[in-house]
Order: structure tokens, then C-alpha cells, then sequence
């Protein structure tokens, strides 16, 4: 059996005691992956290993990390992608004699000729995991010195992976990364590396970022950055990250996800105060063909720009699943891909933008996350800035994907009159996000339900379709999403008393349209809500909510907030954790 994992890794060298700061900073990072947690600490003269499966507030309880002295030593949190969650396929693993301890992030391509070998030269393995044979791998190495054997093992490995190793007797850490990502923070007199930034922001504000192919030794005094291949030294400066513990934590709020549904006026405001927007409309002007990559929500935003920039231009952009571009890679010079990510390390995204780039395409990264993958492999990056989002689902890095979208467009099409109509987008979002107690009650009269179809039309379809996705990430109810029109193609035969149509209905040129898509639902005694900021179209719905009128163009921003709330409302109410849904993380770094 294969087991790979997405996981949040954390290594500590330095004064404090490890297993806790350890502990701390996994539970920063437990959006990544929370099915099993382990720590590895090296105490008095050799390493000790604490894991289990289930949540880190569980294994808090029982690991009785308090007592174990050291200050080094590394932690994991696993979401398994094959196998099957349990204390022996948790990570950290070790090699034969428990002396060489590693967590891993990633795939290992030639996990299974390398474990054939290794079986066949005595190693014994304990788990299914591919991770395993790294620790088996670095053990069989002839050098002594762990630097040269952990390097002449990680050269063996073919894949994508994050590595953090640690050996008894050796006081360091080293690690690697090949598609996955990792970052070094610099402390005073201790040294972190990690998964992502807000693991660590306890203790530092000062990253490097580790790029493929190197490798790093960290010790308590500082750190040292080689080549993988060739070991070639790397000199690199270090960046400050104006973000704050304060930011990555909930404020009072009772989830990540409200409080970052709550950010979305700061969002959009940050997203399109500053950023090379002027080169970002000189590359699109120059290219021949525009392509949109992207994932999820992230798509969701590419419809919207494409919807938005052919309005306003005779220009014409294709958007694909980051996922099918492969199997379309319609691009060469004089294509500009636009790659949409939060993270910029979605390994689809990461896929496409790859193939776009080797086929000469020039690639114009929409990321949130500084020093992402994304943002190293793109031609430009405009950033959202919008903090760190640390639900799993996208809520502000939507709107501000797609306020920035919009400034884009504005400046492409040199419609920057218009652009005052997304800062004027706030007190309307103040609006809905005041009136969250409607969406509350609503939840309450729907959370019942158990299948609902999303409907809009034009930009409203992007709308609808990114309503249906956050329903069904942390609800697990049925959602999905159609184009009004289309329902009566098909999807119209499932429609019955009991299913719930949610209809996005904005007083644009698609209102008298949709209205007959409402009317043609209630005739199926499907119950309809409606969306709207036009009052006889509201009072279409058994239910509805109406809005705030604001610029139709807009509408994709201001609809979607009460369809986050929606969703959230109705998570909370059926007792789903709406930071954490099952099966989802994160940052998706497998394809
Ligand atoms: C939706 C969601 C996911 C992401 C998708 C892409 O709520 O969170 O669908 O949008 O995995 O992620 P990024 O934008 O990081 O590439």
C-alpha cells in the first residue's frame, strides 16, 4: 500500500524545550493537515518519538510532552492522501536504530524500488508509508557525517517532498524541498523551519525561503543554505513579514472562517491599494493569446475576470482547471497565462504554470502568499496581501482575488472611472456582514435540507458556482451549480418538493430571465431563495435575502459574502467544524 501524505512539518533548534514549541507551532499549522500529529525530540543522548493519530487538542492530552526535556527536535501534522490514518503510518518515522528521525511532506515517486532495495540489504520497515524509506535511505548512506549522508540520500529521491531530519548525537537539522514548500525562520539564538510562516510567528518574523533543490543545516547559532546537486553554497537574505500571531488567531471570533469573512472590506482594500498593476496591464496588452489557470475557488474568480474583461474588451481568455490544462496546453510565446492561487503552491497550479512556462508562455502570478512557489516561478506577481487565510475554505482571498481581478481589468480596458465603484463596494459589504444574524436564521430553516442546486446566470453563474462549493466543503451536503438556463436541459427532472434551488438573482440584464428560472423551479415544488438586490425578484423566493444595490458588475463580490455566511451558519448548526472539513487542506500539494 502507498501511503502519501499533506502535512504541516515544524523543526526547533535553539534554548527552548522543543516538544512544547513544537506542539505550539504544529497547532498553527493544523489547517494543513489534521488526521494524526507526531513529535520527535532528541532527550538525553537519543530521540524520542510521541505520536498518534487524531486531532493535536487529543494528543495534547496524552503525550505528556511537558516531561521530555531537549531543545531539538521536529513535529508533524499529517492529512494522508492514501492509507489509512493511524500511529504507525504518523510521522516522524526512523530508520532501523531509531537514530535518524524524519517527517515528510510530499510523494516519493521511487519510494518502492528504493524500499525493494533496501529490504533486500536488511532494513526493516514499520510502516506503509513512503516517508520511511527516506530515514531508511539516509541510514544505509556510507558517509558518516549526517550532512553528506542525509545529501547523498535526498540526491536518490525522485518526487516532490519537504524533508526535516534529525540524528542522535548530531544537535542540527537539515532539510530539503523539492515542490513542496518550507521556509527557514530566524530567531534569536534558535532557528525554525517550517510549512508555512504562521507556524512560527510566536517567535519570529524573519523567513528565508528555502528554494527546490537546496538543502539547509540549522543549528541554535544559525543556519547555512547548499545546492542539493553540486553543494554549491547559497548566500540568500532574509525578509521581515509585517503579519502577526493576532492575525493568524481568531480575534473572538469562534472560527477562522467567520473572522476571515469578517476581513473582507480590509481584504479588498489591501488587494488594490498598491502592486505592480501597471506592468501586470502592459503584459496582457503585449500578449496574443490570455489563458486563466486555477483551482476552485480560485477558477471561480478566472470566470468572473474572463466574464468582466471581454465586457469591457474585444480581448478574449480561455480559463481552465489548473487540473485539464495538461490536456489542452494551447499555449506558446505571446501567451500570457494569469495563474490564480491563495496559496501558490497548489501542485495543479504549480503543473500548468510549468508546462505554460516550457512551452514559452509568459506566466502572471494572482497569489496571497509572499515567497510561495507561485510567485518564485512567475514572469509578475500581483499580491493580494490579504494576511494569512487559515480556514481551509476560501473566503477573503476570493473577494480579494477578485477585487484585484476587477483593478486589473479596469486599467486593460482604461476604464479606471470605474474603479472607485470597488472601494464604494464597503459599505454595502458593512451591510450584509451587519445583517450575518438573517444568514443565521436562514441556516436554521435550511440546515435540515439535504440537496441544493446553485443557479445563476452570466457573472452570476460564477457566483452560484462558488456558493454550491462552500456549501458542500463544510456542510458535506449535496450542492451544485448550474447556469439558470441550462436546467431545463437536464438537472430540471431532479427537482422536486424538499430540494432547495438557490437562486442568484441581481437586478442586472439577467433579471428577467432568472426570474422565469425561479418560476420554472417553484412549478417542480422546489422551495427557491433568492438572492437579490431587486425587490420583486427577492420576493420571488419562500425565502430571500435582499441586498444592497451596488454596480451589477460588482455583484460576484457582494453576493458571495452571504453565501459564505450561509454556508458557515449551516456548518456550525449541523455540528461540522467549518475550518477544518473533512477530506480538504489547505494547501493542495499533491496532483
Ligand atoms: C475553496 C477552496 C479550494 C481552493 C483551491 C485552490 O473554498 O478553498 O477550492 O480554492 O484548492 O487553492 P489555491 O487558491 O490556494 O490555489
Amino acid at each position: 500500500m502507498r501511503v502519501s501524505d499533506m502535512c504541516g512539518i515544524i523543526g526547533y533548534v535553539g534554548f527552548r524545550q522543543a516538544a512544547t514549541t513544537i506542539l505550539k507551532a504544529l497547532k498553527n499549522l493544523e489547517y494543513r493537515g489534521y488526521d494524526s500529529v507526531g513529535i520527535a525530540v532528541e532527550e538525553k543522548g537519543r530521540i524520542r518519538i510521541v505520536k498518534d493519530k487524531g486531532r493535536i487538542a487529543d494528543f495534547e492530552k496524552t503525550a505528556g510532552l511537558e516531561g521530555i526535556s531537549g531543545t531539538v527536535g521536529i513535529g508533524h501534522t499529517r492529512w494522508a492522501t492514501h492509507g489509512v490514518p493511524n500511529q504507525v503510518n504518523a510521522h516522524p518515522h526512523s530508520d532501523c536504530h531509531g537514530k535518524t528521525v524524519i517527517i515528510h511532506n510530499g510523494i516519493i515517486e521511487n519510494f518502492e524500488s528504493l524500499k525493494e532495495q533496501l529490504a533486500k540489504a536488511g532494513h526493516r520497515f514499520k510502516s506503509d508509508t513512503d516517508t520511511e524509506v527516506i530515514a531508511h535511505l539516509i541510514e544505509s548512506q556510507k558517509e558518516d557525517d549526517f550532512e553528506s549522508a542525509f545529501v547523498a540520500a535526498a540526491r536518490k529521491i525522485e518526487g516532490t517532498y519537504s524533508i526535516v531530519a534529525i540524528r542522535q548525537g548530531d544537535g542540527r537539522i537539515i532539510c530539503s524541498r523539492k515542490s513542496s514548500p518550507l521556509i527557514i525562520g530566524i530567531g534569536k539564538k534558535e532557528m525554525f523551519c517550517a510549512s508555512d510562516m504562521p507556524a512560527v510567528l510566536d517567535y519570529t518574523n524573519e523567513f528565508v525561503i528555502l528554494k527546490d533543490g537546496e538543502y539547509a543545516v540549522l543549528d541554535a547559532t544559525g543556519h547555512r543554505i547548499c545546492e542539493l546537486q553540486g553543494g554549491r553554497q547559497v548566500k540568500r537574505r532574509s525578509m521581515r513579514i509585517d503579519w502577526t500571531r493576532q492575525m493568524a488567531q481568531k480575534d473572538g471570533f469562534a472560527h477562522f472562517m467567520i473572522k476571515e469573512i469578517h476581513q473582507q472590506q480590509s481584504a479588498i482594500r489591501l488587494a488594490t491599494t498598491s502592486g505592480e498593476y501597471g506592468r501586470a496591464a502592459r503584459l496582457l496588452d503585449g500578449a496574443k493569446m490570455l489563458r486563466v489557470v486555477a483551482c476552485g475557488s480560485s477558477y471561480h474568480a478566472g470566470l468572473v475576470f474572463k466574464n468582466v474583461l471581454e465586457r469591457l474588451t474585444d480581448r478574449h481568455v480561455e480559463v481552465s482547471y489548473a487540473s485539464e490544462f495538461m490536456h489542452l496546453p494551447n499555449v506558446g510565446k505571446g501567451t500570457v497565462v494569469i495563474a490564480i492561487s491563495q496559496s501558490g503552491e497548489t501542485a495543479d497550479t504549480m503543473a500548468a504554470v510549468r508546462l505554460a512556462k516550457e512551452r514559452g508562455a509568459k506566466v502572471l502570478a494572482v497569489c496571497n502568499v509572499v515567497g510561495s512557489s507561485l510567485t518564485r516561478e512567475a514572469d509578475l506577481t500581483l499580491y493580494l496581501n490579504a494576511g494569512p487565510e487559515i480556514a481551509v475554505v476560501a473566503t477573503k482571498s476570493f473577494t480579494s482575488q477578485l477585487a484585484l481581478l476587477y483593478k486589473l481589468v479596469f486599467i486593460v480596458s482604461k476604464r479606471q472611472d470605474l474603479e472607485q465603484g470597488i472601494a464604494d463596494l464597503s459599505s454595502a459589504i458593512d451591510a450584509v456582514l451587519t445583517k450575518a444574524g438573517d444568514m443565521e436564521k436562514l441556516a436554521e430553516k435550511l440546515c435540515k435540507s439535504t440537496d441544493f442546486f446553485f443557479i445563476g446566470r452570466g457573472l452570476s453563474h460564477a457566483t452560484a458556482l462558488e456558493g454550491a462549493l462552500k456549501l458542500k466543503e463544510i456542510t458535506y451536503l449535496h450542492a451544485e451549480s448550474y447556469p439558470a438556463g441550462e436546467l431545463k436541459h437536464g438537472p430540471l427532472s431532479l427537482l422536486e418538493g424538499g430540494v432547495k434551488v438557490v437562486a442568484i438573482a441581481p437586478g442586472d440584464e439577467t433579471r428577467t430571465k432568472i426570474m422565469g428560472n425561479i418560476k420554472e423551479c417553484q412549478a417542480r415544488n422546489a422551495e427557491v431563495i433568492v438572492f437579490s438586490d431587486d425587490k420583486d425578484a427577492a420576493r420571488l423566493g419562500t425565502e430571500f435575502a435582499l441586498l444592497p444595490k451596488v454596480d451589477p458588475i460588482f455583484s460576484p463580490i457582494l453576493f458571495s459574502i452571504p453565501l459564505q455566511l450561509l454556508a458557515y451558519y449551516i456548518s456550525v448548526k449541523k455540528g461540522c467544524d467549518p475550518d477544518k472539513p473533512r477530506n480538504l487542506a489547505k494547501s493542495v500539494t499533491v496532483e
